[in-house]
């Protein structure tokens, strides 16, 4: 069976196990050890423990080795400046970038096509102590999407996953979300999710860019979360 169908069938039971964990069917050391068993039986590698598969995407954490990837749709500006940073310049630079990443960003994942878990298409990050974040137990969501990839949804289905990932099992309640005012695709990628509008904030600083915007913030609570996958 090949890499990724392994994958597939050891998250379909993790799933499984999850949810007897979540019902209390289970109890944390029954999960504990049916866990174990199945990552030795299934010969799951450490790297491939931190993945979340939905019906078209599996998010996986950044490798260094996926620089030419991400320098593929991060050097076009229509990615990069409505993020708020400048186009990669060369792989080099993507290379730095997954470095940082993998160093001091726990949450952000390589989004890649079902199929096609060698290249990722777009990136999505749960970022922590973020200026919205009022507690410690609020975080901020941030994205984007390779532009041939744009229109088919791909964002707001990541960002779903990555949000249950982040109320159920990070326990986070409230995480946050903003876009640059304009950027209505990304405005209707916030909506899909579950994000509402707060407020709109003028004259924000976009340091990489060094220029001001008008910044509009959305959230979605756990329990906003909650009563819309009830
Ligand atoms: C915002 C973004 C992540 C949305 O991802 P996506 O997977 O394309 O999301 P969707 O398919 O749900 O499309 C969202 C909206 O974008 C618009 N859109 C889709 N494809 C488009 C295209 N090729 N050209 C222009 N607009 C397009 C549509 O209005 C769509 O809404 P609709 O489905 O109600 O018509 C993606 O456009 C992107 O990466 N943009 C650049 C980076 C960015 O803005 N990041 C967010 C910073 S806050």
């Amino acid at each position: 069976m090949d890499k990724e169908k392994t994958l597939e069938l050891f998250y379909k039971q993790k799933e499984l196990l999850d949810t007897f964990l979540l019902r209390d069917a289970i109890s944390k050391e029954q999960y504990e050890t049916s866990l174990t068993g199945l990552i030795t039986k299934m010969n799951i590698a450490k790297e491939d423990l931190d993945i979340i598969i939905t019906s078209r995407l599996i998010l996986r954490k950044w490798r260094i080795e996926d620089a030419p990837s991400m320098f593929k749709y991060a050097c076009e500006p229509e990615v990069g400046l409505p993020c708020g940073w400048k186009p990669h310049e060369n792989v080099q630079e993507s290379e730095r970038i997954i470095k940082a990443f993998i160093d001091h960003h726990p949450y952000c994942y390589a989004i890649c096509l079902r199929g096609d878990i060698e290249h990722p298409i777009g990136s999505i990050e749960l970022n922590l102590h973020t200026s919205l974040c009022r507690s410690e137990d609020e975080c901020e969501l941030g994205y984007w999407i390779g532009k041939p990839y744009w229109g088919n949804g791909f964002l707001p289905e990541a960002g779903k996953a990555l949000v249950k990932y982040g109320f159920e099992v990070l326990k986070y309640n409230a995480i946050w979300c903003g876009y640059y005012e304009g950027n209505n695709k990304s405005k209707r990628a916030q909506e899909k999710i579950g994000f509402v509008y707060q407020r709109t904030e003028e004259n924000t600083d976009v340091p990489q860019l060094n220029e001001k915007r008008t910044a509009n913030v959305s959230l979605l609570t756990k329990e906003r979360w909650v009563s819309l996958n009830s």
